[in-house]
């Protein structure tokens, strides 16, 4: 096999066909079953988001209904899985936690042995509806809080930020939460999806393909850029006290900085957008939404001056997770639970794509091109 034929990264190959989204890079578009995603953000609930990608339409009011009605009658933590949480010493990652979780949510699936198209989706509605009260008590227990049950009156959104803190957020807090939530739901062959892909391919069941899933996620070049940004912000260091412009003037020399010593920033760049990630303009209203009911526009500077920087030295522009981490850390997330929410988010897509792969599935297999040493034998 000659060395032009191996595509490092997979960069470039097209798979397999998906009709779950459709990423364009040039128009700079991004598409749920054909619907904008900047429209669905706008428009529409999660709850409906999921039902879109799964079903390959919006559902019908009586459909969301029962399906609201289903979501909020399954939110309670497990005791089991609350069981195994508790094993899990209190300085590992969430991810670990979000990743064990789900592993015995299969191991005690009732339909753990069915793969039928009905049964997937049922799989793919309990994992949406169970995982939030993971990622809110994982946050609790880690503040030495006690875990708070759901409410049944709340929405989603709603409902996950009163589980995480205990208390109702505030209509600004729980649409910028929706929103982050609509974002992140799907994207094409990223990573993680195509991890969960490759496990299913194998004819393996859905629990181990989405645990897949989560391990692909939590890397730093992935899923884990969105904590990452944090990390940055945290190291130029948050000042509450300074002006906008004070921040942006410190962001931008750190920028420089890291710039010159040829340091990766987390947040910039994107495998497939080469001019801007077509989530983030909507992601960054949901931001300035909250930097402004929490009052914080040194965030803002931060921010810019990060942007800015980057731009000008190497016209490399941010991706969803540079607004989505600040933005989960004025909501009150501590900054390691930023890629678990990301888990609820993309249980959705995860699971659709799961139930494309089965429904059309050929083994995931590619070849590889040996460059080890030449034939040898035993003396
Ligand atoms: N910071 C600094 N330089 C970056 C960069 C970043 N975040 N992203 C890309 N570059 C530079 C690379 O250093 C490289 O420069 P060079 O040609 O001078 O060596 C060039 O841009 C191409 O980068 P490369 O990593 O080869 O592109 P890719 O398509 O493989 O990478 C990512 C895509 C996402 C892996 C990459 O942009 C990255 O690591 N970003 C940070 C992690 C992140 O935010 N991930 C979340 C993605 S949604």
């Amino acid at each position: 096999m000659s060395e032009e034929e191996v595509r490092k990264g997979l960069a470039g190959v097209v798979a397999d066909y998906t009709a779950v989204s459709k990423v364009n890079p040039d128009s700079n578009s991004l598409l749920y079953r054909g619907y904008p995603v900047q429209e669905l953000a706008a428009k529409v609930s999660f709850e409906e988001v999921a039902l879109l990608l799964w079903t390959g339409e919006l559902p019908t009011e009586a459909e969301l209904t029962l399906f609201e009605a289903f979501e909020r009658a399954n939110r309670a933590l497990d005791s089991r899985v609350k069981a195994a949480i508790d094993l899990l010493p209190l300085d590992c990652h969430p991810m670990d936690v979000g990743r064990t979780a789900v592993s015995v949510m299969g191991a005690n699936d009732p339909l753990a042995k069915d793969s039928s198209p009905e049964a997937e989706l049922e799989k793919a509605k309990s994992l949406f509806a169970q995982f939030p009260a993971v990622v809110a008590y994982d946050q609790r227990r880690r503040r030495a809080l006690a875990v708070v049950p759901p409410r049944d009156d709340l929405n989603y959104s709603q409902n996950f930020l009163w589980m995480t803190f205990g208390e109702e957020a505030a209509p600004e807090v729980v649409n910028a939460f929706r929103v982050s939530m609509v974002l992140y739901a799907e994207h094409s062959f990223n990573a993680s999806t195509f991890t969960a892909r490759v496990i299913t391919s194998t004819l393996s069941d859905l629990h181990s393909a989405v645990t897949g899933a989560i391990g692909a996620l939590k890397g730093p070049l992935h899923g884990g850029a969105n904590e990452a940004v944090m990390h940055t912000f945290d190291e130029i260091g948050i000042r509450k006290e300074e002006s906008r412009l004070e921040a942006a003037t410190r962001a931008k020399a750190w920028m420089e900085d890291a710039l010159e010593k040829k340091k990766k920033v987390m947040g910039f760049g994107h495998r497939v957008y080469k001019n801007g990630d077509s989530r983030v303009p909507t992601m960054k209203a949901a931001l300035d939404m909250m930097i402004e009911h929490f009052d914080r526009p040194e965030m803002l500077g931060l921010y810019d001056g990060l942007e800015q920087a980057m731009d000008e030295a190497k016209n490399i522009k941010p991706n969803l997770d540079y607004p989505a981490g600040p933005t989960y850390h004025l909501m009150g997330f501590d900054t390691d639970m930023f890629t678990p929410i990301f888990i609820a988010s993309r249980i959705t897509g995860w699971t659709a794509h799961i139930m494309e792969q089965r429904a059309a599935n050929s083994l995931i297999r590619p070849l590889s091109a040996y460059n080890g040493v030449d034939e040898r034998h035993l003396g």
